[in-house]
């Protein structure tokens, strides 16, 4: 693109700015910049326009919201899900779906989140439990899962560069593959782009909901049809005791004709931030914590449980063609205000003590409400969730690496096996994903404890 052409385009769209320091660039940077100017999605900036001015609406949930049915599959139920799901595994129509483009902002760590060194004695990344999990997978029920992970532009070429330096983890390189979500820029107030440089637009990724049309754009949804893939595993990065592709989960998914299913759990507490799947008007819905109300977050049933007793962690499985269909829709954007550095008017760079700016994000589980059929499971967190979200306290390294050693403490246990109480644990999950595993392989005996 040339100079003149990018001016006429950011006329048209108001956004002439962002050309404004062009005298001072050097040859390079004016380049780098007319590159970005020519990846903008300019349609999408104008929905962001419309989003801020409040042109633009999501459309307001009507019927009182009430909360679903959600299996608590156990005995024969269980079984007979188990096996629906080994059969969908072991004719390899399963995929795995990572969803690793976020920022990770709360953790703070420099690089893709799912390189964040988690096992307790080994240091093994986020990413090395997941592939461990989908190669673990794949050799117990001889089958290819192929194994796609999502990421930012940002974040891309690290991650890539992560999995090559581990060998894959094991995997077949041909079942890794690797796209990147959409990246948006940031608006002021006024529906201005946000410069970061003066020769650079800031871009952010365009949230884990961007993961649908990035399937569709990046030929994803092509290879997985070719692979004869119809269910499509999907979680995020940030919880390495999540149970990857479980049999019981894909089976109930499958045995339900469901186009998109949950696994939900308890609440912690009642305002937990956990998305709430509700019911209304005969679809299914999510609301998110922030904006259950008080009544909601602590209505009690006769027994005294919670009424909304089961949040989202985002672990889920969807029909492919269900998601292919969504591809097509636009999805409603949800705002972030932000302290964005930006360039004032002279060209001087400014770091904003308080939020001046707004980001764009869209939400996986808003496709949920077409979904034309819904399976809720129910799942025990103590097994299967502990996010690392926060450097410290809640949710962080600590809680999730003591989280990971109880579960493998009680799967040592089940197995039959003493061990002193405060000897430190780490499985790798291509040794054993279960008890059943331990006491399969007996290799723990045969390190004479
Ligand atoms: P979070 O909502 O926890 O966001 O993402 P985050 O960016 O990782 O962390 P914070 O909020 O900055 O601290 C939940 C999951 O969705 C993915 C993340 O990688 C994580 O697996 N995600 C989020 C994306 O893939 N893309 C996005 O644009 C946002």
């Amino acid at each position: 693109m040339k100079y003149e052409e990018a001016l006429s385009l950011l006329k048209k769209n108001s956004q002439e700015h962002i050309l404004a320091h062009w005298k001072k660039l050097s040859a390079s940077s004016r380049k780098a910049l007319l590159e970005q100017i020519e990846a903008i999605d300019f349609k999408a900036v104008k929905r962001c326009q419309n989003v801020l001015s409040g042109k633009e609406t999501v459309n307001a949930k009507k019927g009182k919201p009430i909360a679903p049915k959600v299996a608590e599959l156990k005995g024969a139920a269980r079984n007979k899900a188990i096996a629906a799901g080994e059969d969908e595994l072991r004719n390899g129509r399963v995929a795995v779906l990572l969803v690793a483009g976020g920022q990770g902002s709360r953790l703070g760590f420099d690089g893709p989140k799912g390189a964040y060194s988690i096992g307790p004695i080994t240091g093994a990344p986020l990413f090395a439990f997941h592939a461990r999990k989908v190669l673990a997978l794949s050799i117990r029920y001889a089958t290819s899962i192929p194994f796609y992970v999502m990421t930012s532009e940002a974040n891309y070429e690290a991650t890539v560069e992560h999995f090559e330096e581990n060998d894959y983890y094991g995997i077949p390189q041909d079942d890794v593959i690797f796209f990147k979500q959409g990246m948006w820029p940031a608006m002021t107030n006024d529906g201005k782009i946000v410069m970061d440089q003066i020769d650079h637009i800031f871009m952010s990724p365009d949230g884990h909901g961007g993961v649908i049309s990035a399937l569709k754009s990046t030929g994803c949804f092509a290879d997985m049809r070719k692979r004869g893939i119809k269910s499509v595993f999907f979680f995020q990065v940030d919880n390495p005791l999540v149970e990857v592709a479980d049999p019981a989960f894909i089976g109930y998914h499958v045995l339900n004709n469901s186009e998109y299913s949950l696994k939900l759990c308890a609440k912690r507490e009642p305002t937990e931030g956990l998305g709430m799947v509700v019911k209304r008007d005969g679809h299914f819905d999510i609301i998110e914590y922030t904006e259950m109300t008080d009544e909601m977050n602590n209505r009690r049933t006769k027994n005294g449980e919670l009424y909304f007793k089961y949040g989202s962690p985002a672990i889920h499985v969807f029909d492919r063609a269900f998601l292919e269909r969504e591809a097509s829709k636009a999805m409603p954007l949800h705002l972030a205000h932000k302290k964005i550095q930006y360039v004032n008017e002279k060209g001087e760079v400014v770091k904003p003590d308080a939020p001046n700016a707004y980001k764009f994000e869209k939400f996986i589980f808003d496709s949920l409400s077409d979904a034309k059929s819904v399976a809720c499971m129910a799942f025990d967190r103590a097994e299967e969730f502990s996010p690392v979200k926060n450097a410290q306290g809640k949710d962080s390294p600590a809680t999730c690496q003591a989280d990971l050693q109880a579960k493998w403490r009680r799967q040592l246990k089940e197995a039959g096996i003493t061990f002193p109480e405060n000897m430190p644990i780490e499985i790798d999950p291509v040794y054993a994903l279960d008890a059943l595993d331990i006491k399969n392989t007996g290799i723990f005996l045969d390190c004479g404890i």
